[in-house]
């Protein structure tokens, strides 16, 4: 049987001062965002922030529900609102931030397998990679594309 490989290219930052400026606001904005996330019963917060085509940038943050399943992830929060707002323009950037309860992340958040997808269709619908940013204190990991983050993914291609 022929194997096959697939590989992924993820930039590691040891310093959030090796992003560039645009990308070092998005982090506090994603940050900032995280802190205000509505996560009662998880007191795991996360943050979101978009950068459009448009020049808008776009937050969001988890909400939580006492029915579990109800809850929306920060990711998806931020990428419907931009959706809905601004539904012609483009994600370029996403930025992710998480706290628990011993303050923000070490290691980069990395996003579940429903926001992945959500992420995705966004990338395909603009027709451009989405630069991501996961973002840690310790360090941040650089995707170049949502299709990086979910191979062999399920797309509208195949409808
Ligand atoms: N969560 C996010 O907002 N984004 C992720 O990528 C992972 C998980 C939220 C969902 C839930 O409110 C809490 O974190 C714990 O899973």
């Amino acid at each position: 049987m022929e194997k096959k490989n697939i590989n992924i290219e993820i930039g590691k930052t040891s310093e959030i001062g090796e992003l560039g400026k645009t990308e070092q606001s998005l982090v506090e904005r994603a940050q900032q965002a995280a802190q205000r996330a509505y996560a009662p019963y998880s007191n795991f917060k996360v943050g979101a922030c978009l950068l459009l085509s448009n020049g808008e940038t776009v937050e969001g943050n988890n909400q939580e529900n006492a029915s579990y399943p109800c809850g929306c992830c920060a990711e998806r929060t931020a990428l419907h609102y931009a959706s809905s707002r601004f539904p012609e323009a483009k994600v370029l950037t996403l930025v992710i931030s998480a706290y628990n309860q011993d303050g923000l992340l070490q290691e980069p958040i990395t996003p579940c397998g429903m926001c992945r997808q959500a992420i995705l269709e966004a990338e395909m619908r603009g027709g451009q990679p989405i630069k991501i940013i996961l973002n840690g204190e310790k360090h941040s990991f650089i995707i170049n594309s949502a299709a990086d983050l979910l191979p062999l993914s399920f797309d509208n291609s195949k409808l």
